[in-house]
């Protein structure tokens, strides 16, 4: 039985590693998603049943692992060396004239030319065809070791494709997609978290981080370039390498790699993919030149960190020279007032821009902007510029400062910056800005989906003074609706129906229409599974919410101040009183420690404390952080203090790591 569930387990890897290959490598996928998901099924099966088979390359580690408290150093094998830049034909073709003095030679040199990629270069270490260590460049001597999230990359091979070197180094770089850096931020914005500038910060925001299940719910992909140490194959040139790469099972974009014969062709080329770089659907910065021969290359050698043989030729940035009209604020639905550059509209790269994110006041201080100021605007991946330059010698001394506002433009309520904050918040709790902002979130889609309330009838429902707030919505009735300009009886009607339809939504969508800050569509899902209902997490004390697994202190302390303030309580009893009751929620519990509360303390060997949590909560029970009356276990390590002491006294049973396993295995489903 063991030896069959071991076997069907090595069947089902292999499996799901040459079908994420195809998928995720080649693009060409041979099963359906479907398919896929039932295979990946059955694989977290077996691992639930016997969790030794979830070895360092199984795909189900793919989802990220505990949490690190930091990076540790990793030493590159060999040294990952950067390039030098060409800004211009003329200094490409003084690259090329460098070449052939070093080589002594005036024939033409075969080049091989690939995207320069704009992301975070990093190195993967395989050895006997598993994947070992990743880590960023750093330095180029020393990086970050980041193996964790890099096994979540589905690009990333875990087991290599046979035959396969001993030892392998790869190079490669990791980035995102434009599109999907686009959704990453929507859903960011949706989340009230700050956005990312471009594709190349959201990748090594991602990748910087410690708790690799966030890195793993980010879109990351790997074209991969270069090669260390390799030990076991022989190799003459860099596209043979690149074509290896592939074979082996490794990322490559081959597809947009270029045999280029002399100069000439070169720079053909780059002017081929200038003219594409519009429509590609990931960020290039140019385009990266390397001699072919690996022969030649080694001739050639390197100066400290830089090769002779390669050079990075690239692209004008996407910059633009305009002048600063205005600069507005803007109050969003949590308060969080936002400044925003208006400009002189200009073309940037094909694309007119009026507008500049300027992100906040820290940014501000940082340009030393003024209205009126020259600056130059740069496109980074998305089509809202940056500001990045003020041009102080072009100002003729009528440029108008702008500080950091006291009252909010809309309300002109006082306005506090909290401390460790970027932004200024408007307290006003009727700010017409923030109620609009509230409602049109509480309608949205992926909350009560109303559908048909949006900007245009929510300004006319708070010019006309027919909501207050969110619960005024299910008190509106069709002679309130009357008195808006253009709205028809049919209009109407539909209207109070979609607002009626939404009075039983799924406690999720109904927390997540609420607005509490840092609760977005994921964390309120999480809070509906572990409470059940909003009577109980309007009830939870920041302890019980703080032993939740996803929840932090940031948005423990958010829950309980939004239940704390009395107008939240106010408008939550309107809610309830016009019928506005979700739909309560199967709680997380049922499992066989469902209503368990245990507390963790001592030295533990056995597991640490995040582990032990996970053990509790899957199988339906709460990790606390103190002991209390409503405390049924103590788990003790060594050197146990004071809450060991009160466990005794409040009669609690005290549980060793040893006894705690045992209990927890008796009751894992078989
Ligand atoms: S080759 C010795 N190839 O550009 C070879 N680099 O400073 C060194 N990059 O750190 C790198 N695409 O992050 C190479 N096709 C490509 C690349 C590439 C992007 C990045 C990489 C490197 C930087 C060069």
């Amino acid at each position: 039985m063991a030896f069959s569930a071991k076997q069907r387990h090595a069947e089902l890897c292999a499996e799901l590693h040459h079908h994420n290959h195809l998928y995720h490598v080649l693009n060409r996928p041979e099963i359906s998603d479907t398919e896929y998901d039932r295979l990946f099924r059955e694989l977290l099966d077996l691992e639930k049943e016997d969790p030794q088979l979830a070895t360092a390359d199984s795909p189900s580690r793919r989802v990220g692992a505990t949490p690190l408290t930091k990076f540790p150093q990793y030493q590159h094998a060999l040294p990952m060396l950067s390039l030098e830049n060409a800004f211009n034909e003329e200094e490409l073709r003084e690259f090329d004239a460098r070449v052939r003095r070093f080589l002594a030679t005036d024939k033409q040199i075969d080049y091989v030319c690939e995207m320069k990629l704009d992301g975070v270069a990093v190195e993967l270490v395989y050895r006997n065809g598993r994947f070992e260590t990743g880590s960023t460049r750093g330095n180029g001597l020393v990086g970050e070791q980041i193996t964790e999230n890099l096994r979540t990359l589905p690009s990333v091979p875990l087991v290599l494709q046979a035959p396969y070197p001993n030892l392998l180094d790869v190079r490669g770089e990791v980035y995102m997609d434009i599109a999907d850096f686009r959704k990453l931020n929507r859903d960011r914005e949706e989340e009230g978290l700050p956005v990312f500038a471009n594709p190349r910060n959201a990748t090594a925001g991602s990748l910087r981080q410690l708790d690799s299940r966030v890195t793993a719910q980010r879109p990351l992909k790997i074209f991969c370039y270069g090669l260390g140490r390799i030990d076991g194959a022989q190799l003459t040139a860099h596209t043979e390498a690149l074509e290896e790469l592939q074979d082996w099972g490794l990322r490559v974009n081959l597809a947009e790699t270029h045999m280029a014969k002399g100069i000439e062709e070169v720079l053909t080329y780059f002017e081929e993919v200038s003219s594409q770089r519009e429509t590609l659907p990931f960020e290039i910065d140019g385009v990266v030149v390397k001699v072919d021969s690996l022969a030649l290359q080694r001739e050639l050698g390197e100066k400290t960190r830089t090769p002779r043989w390669a050079i990075a030729c690239k692209f004008a940035p996407r910059q633009a020279e305009t002048v600063v009209e205005d600069i507005q604020l803007q109050v969003g639905r949590t308060g969080a007032i936002t400044p925003v550059a208006h400009l002189r509209p200009v073309e940037v790269s094909g694309v007119m821009v009026s507008r500049a994110s300027l992100h906040n006041w820290d940014e501000i201080e940082r340009l030393g902007i003024r209205i009126g100021d020259r600056v130059v605007v740069e496109r980074a991946g998305d089509v809202i510029p940056d500001v990045v330059k003020v041009l102080v010698d072009a100002r003729d001394g009528t440029e108008i400062e702008v500080t950091a506002p006291t009252l909010c433009p809309e309300c002109s309520s006082p306005v506090r910056r909290l401390e460790g904050e970027v932004v200024p918040r408007c307290q006003g709790m009727s700010c017409p800005a923030r109620r609009k902002e509230a409602i049109k979130h509480f309608a949205s889609k992926a909350a009560m989906d109303i559908d048909g309330l949006g900007d245009r009838y929510i300004n006319q429902l708070l010019r006309l003074d027919l909501v207050e707030d969110i619960a005024d919505l299910y008190t509106l009735d069709q002679q309130d609706l009357d008195r808006f300009e253009r709205m028809g009886d049919r209009l109407a009607e539909k209207l109070l129906q979609a607002i009626a339809d939404s009075c039983h939504r799924p406690l999720p969508r109904f927390l997540y229409a609420l607005g509490i800050r840092h609760v977005g569509v994921h964390l309120a899902k999480v809070l509906a599974r572990q409470f059940g209902s909003l009577e109980e997490l309007a009830r939870a004390g920041r302890e019980e919410l703080l032993a939740i697994h996803e929840i932090g202190s940031q948005v423990a302390d958010s829950v309980i101040s939004f239940f704390a303030a009395p107008h939240n309580r106010e408008t939550l009893d309107k809610l309830h009183a016009a019928g506005v009751v979700p739909q309560q929620q199967a709680r997380l519990a049922g499992g066989p420690l469902s209503g368990q509360t245990f507390v963790f303390t001592g030295a533990l060997g056995l597991f640490n404390r995040k582990q032990a949590q996970e053990m509790v909560e899957q199988l339906g029970g709460r990790a606390a952080g103190s002991v209390s009356k409503k405390t049924d276990y103590l788990v003790a390590g060594s050197n146990a203090g004071s809450k060991r002491d009160k466990a005794e006294t409040l009669g609690i049973s005290i549980l060793s790591e040893a006894e705690f396993l045992q209990m927890v295995e008796k009751m894992k489903p078989s």
